[in-house]
């Protein structure tokens, strides 16, 4: 059986690139192509959701050239997103806090968003200025704007409701998270909506992550026994 919803933290473009004598930048490029790839073959594998964190809130330490390079990286993907949502039958939308985005990135997001809200085929979530503890603030601040204002009570507060204030909601909780390049970390990504996910780990540096390892991680996740509390 295939996830019906994949989370990827798609790391290790840097060490990538260094292990083959060339700029962090070129393993950014590398990976940026891998997207396009895992993603097509996740849906036609059957996956609906796939989510991908990009950039993390914390990213922004990183040389301001990383971080330009990153941003140009991000922007043309999003371009080709737009030009292949109808092709690729993709509905795309961003996680994180676009507030800190460029106004053109900005713009962009918003048209992809709305363009590509009628395509029924894989959901792609790009996590890009994302960080989980960010959402979360962000969610609660919102929450207690409407409590004052009156909208909600605070007895309504349920953890459904919580969710309906993330980012990601409509998304229903990832099944399945991989990291690559043999980190075994969070690092900030989804940590509400991972809590009863199973975690899978691989050496191999997100640029050469192929459609195959892609295929043995399911194998993995279908040989788990997923529970949730129950016996
Ligand atoms: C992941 O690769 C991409 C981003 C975090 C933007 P890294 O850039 O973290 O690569 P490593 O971990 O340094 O090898
Ligand atoms: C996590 O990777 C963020 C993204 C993949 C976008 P990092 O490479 O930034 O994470 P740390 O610093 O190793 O925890
Ligand atoms: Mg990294």
């Amino acid at each position: 059986m295939v996830p019906n919803h994949i989370a990827i933290i798609l790391d290790g473009n840097g060490r990538w690139a260094k292990k083959r004598g060339l700029p962090r930048t070129a393993g950014h490029t590398q990976g940026a192509k891998n997207i396009e790839t895992i993603s097509r073959a996740a849906y036609k594998m059957g996956v609906k959701y796939l989510t991908i964190y990009v950039f993390s809130t914390e990213n922004w330490k990183r040389p301001q050239s990383e971080v330009d390079a990153i941003m140009k990286l991000l922007n043309n993907y999003l371009s080709n997103c737009l030009k292949n949502a109808k092709k690729n039958n993709m509905q795309v939308r961003i996680l994180g806090d676009k507030t800190r985005l460029d106004p053109d990135m900005q713009k962009k997001i918003a048209e992809l968003e709305e363009v590509s809200k009628q395509y029924d085929g894989l959901n792609l979530n790009v996590a890009i200025n994302y960080g989980s503890r960010d959402e979360i603030v962000r969610a609660t601040r919102t929450i207690a704007e409407d409590v004052r204002s009156g909208k909600i009570n605070p007895d309504d507060i349920t953890d459904e409701m919580i969710s309906n204030y993330l980012d990601t909601r409509e998304v229903p909780d990832p099944d399945f998270l991989i990291r690559t390049s043999g980190e075994e970390r969070l690092s900030n990504y989804l940590l509400w909506q991972l809590a009863y996910s199973e975690f899978y780990f691989t050496d191999v540096p997100w640029p050469d992550f192929s459609v195959k390892d892609l295929e043995m991680a399911i194998e993995e996740y279908n040989r788990r026994n997923r529970r949730y509390g129950n016996v």
